[in-house]
Formats: C-alpha cells, sequence, structure tokens
C-alpha cells in the first residue's frame, strides 16, 4: 500500500468505512429473500466491534467539550444499546422480526449521518489532525477487542 495514503489515515477515515460496510450489510440482510443468520451474525459483530471502539476511544475525546457534546455523546451510546440489543435478541429467539429490523436499520443510518456531519465536525475543530490521526491505532485495536467479546458472546 501506498504510504502517503496510510499516513493520511485518521480515526474519522476509519468510521466511515466501517459505517458503509454496516450500510452494504443491512441492505444485504433487508433484500434477502429468506433471512441468513450468518450474515445477522456479522452485522452484530461488526456493529458491537465499531460500538465498543468508539466509546472507548472518540466519545471520551468529545464528551467534555461542553454541554451539547456531552448530549450528544450521551444519545449515540443510547443508540448503540438499542441496536445491539434489538440485532442479539432476534439472534437469541432465532426470529428475525422484518419490522424491528427495519426501524434498527433506520435508526442506525440516521445515526451514522449525525456522527458524520455533528461528530466529526466536533471532532475536527476540537482534536486536529494530529490528535486524529493518533487515535488510528487505539481505534483499531479497540474495535478487534470488541468484535472478540461480540463473538464469544454468540459461542
Ligand atoms: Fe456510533
Ligand atoms: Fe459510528
Amino acid at each position: 500500500m501506498d504510504t502517503t495514503m496510510s499516513r493520511t489515515e485518521t480515526v474519522l477515515s476509519e468510521i466511515k468505512k466501517d459505517h458503509d460496510k454496516a450500510r452494504d450489510l443491512f441492505a444485504k440482510i433487508d433484500q434477502a429473500e429468506s433471512v441468513n443468520w450468518d450474515d445477522v451474525k456479522e452485522l452484530y459483530i461488526s456493529l458491537k466491534g465499531h460500538h465498543y471502539a468508539e466509546e472507548e476511544v472518540v466519545f471520551p475525546a468529545v464528551k467534555p467539550f461542553n454541554y451539547q457534546t456531552e448530549e450528544l455523546v450521551e444519545k449515540l451510546i443510547d443508540e448503540h444499546e438499542q441496536a445491539d440489543e434489538t440485532i442479539m435478541d432476534m439472534i437469541d429467539d432465532q426470529d428475525f422480526n422484518q419490522s424491528d429490523f427495519m426501524m434498527i436499520m433506520e435508526i442506525v443510518e440516521r445515526h451514522m449521518q449525525q456522527e458524520e456531519g455533528e461528530l466529526f465536525r466536533i471532532a475536527r475543530e476540537h482534536l486536529g489532525k494530529e490528535q486524529l490521526e493518533a487515535a488510528y491505532e487505539p481505534f483499531k485495536k479497540a474495535e478487534e477487542k470488541g468484535k472478540e467479546e461480540a463473538r464469544a458472546e454468540l459461542q
């Protein structure tokens, strides 16, 4: 890989990449004629890993700036929990509920748009490029840890 490219990787470009992968997976599951539980499990694992990394690495850096950033982070964490729990319940019960799935897909889409808009703006404004680059590796590590935990939960 071009080293110039990897130097410009930031935690924000990584988040955007994860979001686009989640969008593809949501669409794949939504459009399937019958439920493929491997895809649903993969969605759960990738969401959990992504959420864990955001909550470990990005949110603590953004939250303390002011009252609004605090409120924003709390709302985003609530949405993580709602999405994770709803998908986990379906897997647990082996019962795919199309309308619950649609609801979660919409919530997660709005959530990702808010992160890519408002959260990214705040992060760029307060943290600067160097700090965003430095957060890339810790984010990837935390994400792997979150995914491992999710895989263990599904055993
Ligand atoms: Fe998030
Ligand atoms: Fe996100």
